[in-house]
């Protein structure tokens, strides 16, 4: 039952301190323990560094400080969310207090029990993960064996009657497939297919040289994603997202930083976006420590970027600025090292040819796969504990 009362108590107080609006989205990484490995995560590559999880009663208190700030919309991400078995009791309050509310999940311990118990504490939708429309290829990217669970878990969500959303990340290995993976999507009943073209932050930063496609091979996926608009309709709604390499302007990244999205690390950490901890100079609040409110209004992370004031040249004197509110913080800190820099993928930025750069490699190295090219990093514990020991993945010279 949607709670409006919970709501009301304090956004109109709290929205007129500053004029900041409050946050929409509300993202829940309830965990970094996944039983996957992808080569593409956006977890931060020193993920193993953080330990103590919020405890149930925290995370129900976030949730209630959450929705009483304004926000609709809940995600329970991770790491793999059903790895917490308190994620039925966070669903159930996140129900009553009136959330629209999406698991986000590689699918691994969706059981048909599972299932049932989410749909009657009110869960609204499930996003579920595939890396590839072929066992090996999505066997190969996660490193795990889990291609025939997820088909076995996709039909069992629709049984369940839960909307969902096919996402697959799609790189150099699998951008041939999407003709496959469209088709999977249709007979599995999707009723949307996210074709989310890899963006290069946390592992898929450490893995760039391997996953970067050629302009051709997206082209040509391009056009196979039009085609099969056109053949189907409203039948299964795809999107289809370009990497931002392959762009000469940014995107509004998070819809403008501290504007809509409020993410929360299973530590308690408040982040901005959810590659925000790889930025150097922010101390990003904690849960523990200081109210939802006091982080989104008061917070020197939050404001950091807020509005145009922070903006170096070119984008301060930019017409376009207000469109694209001078693009990706994380990005702009992985290819220039200061993450108050225009994006580079902008063309008008003077370090633009760090992205140029990117992609004339890939088009050198072609769309074959050497056997000898250099092997891909799995996300995996001990990867991650040598890569923060190295001070490695964002921030480490040796990937721009
Ligand atoms: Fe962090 Fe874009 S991913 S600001």
């Amino acid at each position: 039952m949607t709670d409006l009362s919970v709501a009301a108590q304090h956004t109109p107080e709290d929205s007129a301190r500053s004029g900041i609006a409050p946050p929409l989205w509300l993202l829940a990484e309830l965990t970094y323990r996944c039983p996957l490995h992808c080569a593409f995560c956006y977890n931060p590559v020193d993920y193993a560094a953080q330990k103590d999880e919020l405890d149930t009663a925290q995370w129900l208190n976030v949730l209630r400080e959450a929705r009483a700030l304004g926000a609709a919309q809940l995600g329970f991400s991770g790491g793999e969310p059903l790895m917490r078995d308190d994620l039925e009791e966070l669903v159930a309050e996140a129900r009553k207090l009136g959330f629209y509310t999406n698991l986000i999940t590689s699918g691994v311990g969706l059981t048909d029990q599972r299932l049932g118990v989410l749909k009657e504490n009110g869960l609204d939708h499930i996003q579920l993960s595939f890396q590839d429309s072929t066992q090996q290829l999505n066997d190969f990217l996660s490193s795990t064996r889990t291609f025939d669970l997820k088909n076995r878990v996709a039909r069992s969500i629709k049984a369940h009657g839960f909307p969902m959303v096919l996402n697959c990340v799609l790189h150099r290995y699998n951008l041939p497939h999407v003709d496959k993976i469209i088709e999977m999507a249709l007979e599995m009943g999707a009723e949307y297919l996210e074709l989310a073209n890899t963006q290069y932050y946390g592992w898929a930063h450490a893995n760039r040289a391997q996953l970067m496609p050629t302009a051709e091979q997206l082209h040509e996926a391009e056009a196979v994603v039009e085609r099969y608009r056109k053949a189907i309709g409203n039948r299964c709604k795809i999107f289809f997202v370009v990497p931002d390499y392959y762009e000469t302007r940014p995107k509004r990244c998070m819809n403008g930083w501290g504007s809509v999205f409020l993410g929360i690390a299973p530590d308690g950490a408040a982040l901005p976006c959810h590659s925000a901890r790889s930025l150097p100079g922010l101390a990003f609040p904690n849960v523990r420590d200081m109210s939802l409110a006091d982080i989104w209004y008061e917070s020197d992370a939050f404001n950091r970027f807020r509005g145009f004031d922070w903006m170096k040249e070119p984008c301060r004197s930019c017409e376009e600025k207000t469109r694209d509110l001078g693009g990706c913080r994380c990005q702009a800190y992985l290819l220039t090292q200061d993450p108050a820099n225009a994006d580079p993928v902008c063309d008008k930025s003077p370090h633009h040819e760090a992205v140029v750069r990117v992609v004339r490699e890939a088009a050198q190295r072609g769309a074959a796969l050497a056997p000898d090219e250099q092997p891909v990093v799995f996300r995996n514990d001990a990867n991650s504990r040598q890569m923060s020991e190295q001070k490695s993945g964002p921030g480490n010279a040796r990937q721009r």
